[in-house]
């Protein structure tokens, strides 16, 4: 195998207070790190910890469609492996969750013959479940890019939870330094507007970034979403229909599940109601 090495991990959401310490130790040791990250209070921790920090955000080109500033950046990393450093690539968040040259990094790497992985670590959608109250085992949930959802027309089901990423920049494929937000909102809105009556509510959700500040968690009725409400970091929640499916009987009967679990299960007492996640119970569903 050859000498270089390269590890992907993620700072998590916010300041590095959800960096978990295995994380921390990489970045340390690493002889080279390499990162992008959100806000400049992480960026000074990075570079803080390793004397040999640098971003590469710089590599985003106004000139640029977004996927080949990717195929750039990937090419920065590896030429750090190639060179035969212990290289650590540093993504906010997960370094898995809408990160292209992360995943492209670790393939490449393994590809040339260097060692390669990546680490797990604190996303949105992690922050999400926990602001909001959801809990994904009891409904499902569907992930989904927003404009990867509309341009693929994506099969999602309605009775289940909706989570919809970069739905502040629908549509956009290059980068800008200031991106127009809300564009092509209402495109969204009437797609969603197939599945779901108006008065739907629909939640933005920004998880906070600052230990001192409150996650963001606006609801709206679908049809007065309002694009002036989302940021580049905005994440839109659909809860699902109230009127849930039933089970479906044969198939209870076919996994050998006692039919009284589920007629239990029908009348739980619990307050958990998977149309209005938990903290949101006593707000107006609509604004
Ligand atoms: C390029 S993706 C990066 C995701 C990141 N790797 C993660 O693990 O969460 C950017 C999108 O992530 C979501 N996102 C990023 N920061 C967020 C935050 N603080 N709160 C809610 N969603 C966020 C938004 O949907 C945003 O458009």
């Amino acid at each position: 195998m050859a000498s270089g090495e390269l590890i992907v991990v993620g700072t998590g959401i916010g300041l590095a207070g959800n960096m978990t310490a295995s994380t921390e130790s990489i970045i340390i040791q690493a002889e080279k790190l390499l990162y992008v990250v959100a806000d400049v209070a992480t960026a000074a921790h990075l570079e803080q910890l390793n004397s040999t920090a640098e971003s590469i955000y710089s590599l985003y080109d106004e000139s640029l469609d977004r996927i080949d500033t990717y195929y750039k950046m990937t090419e920065c990393i590896l030429d750090h492996v190639r060179a035969g450093l212990k290289t650590c690539a540093a993504f906010y968040g997960h370094p898995g969750i809408f990160v292209f040259p992360a995943h492209e990094a670790v393939l490449k790497a393994r590809t040339e013959g260097y060692r390669a992985e990546m680490k797990a670590a604190v996303s949105a959608e992690d922050c999400l479940f926990a602001d909001l109250g959801i809990d994904p085992g009891r409904v499902g949930c569907q992930s989904f890019e927003a404009t990867d959802f509309l341009v693929y027309d994506r099969i999602f089901d309605p009775n289940s939870l909706l989570v919809l990423w970069q739905v502040g920049v629908i549509g956009q494929i290059g980068f800008r330094r200031q991106f127009p937000i809300g564009q092509n909102i209402e495109v969204l809105k009437e797609a969603l507007r197939a599945h779901y009556p108006a008065d739907h509510y629909v939640i933005v959700y920004e998880a906070s970034v600052l230990p001192v500040c409150d996650p963001v968690i606006r609801p709206f009725r679908l049809d007065k979403l309002d694009p002036s409400a989302l940021s580049p970091i905005s994440t839109l929640v659909v809860p699902p229909l109230s009127s849930r499916r039933g089970p479906n009987i044969d198939m209870v009967r076919r996994l050998d599940i006692p039919e009284r679990y589920i007629l239990k299960r029908a009348e739980d007492p619990s307050l958990y109601d998977p149309a209005k996640p938990g903290a949101l119970v006593n707000w107006p569903a609509t604004v």
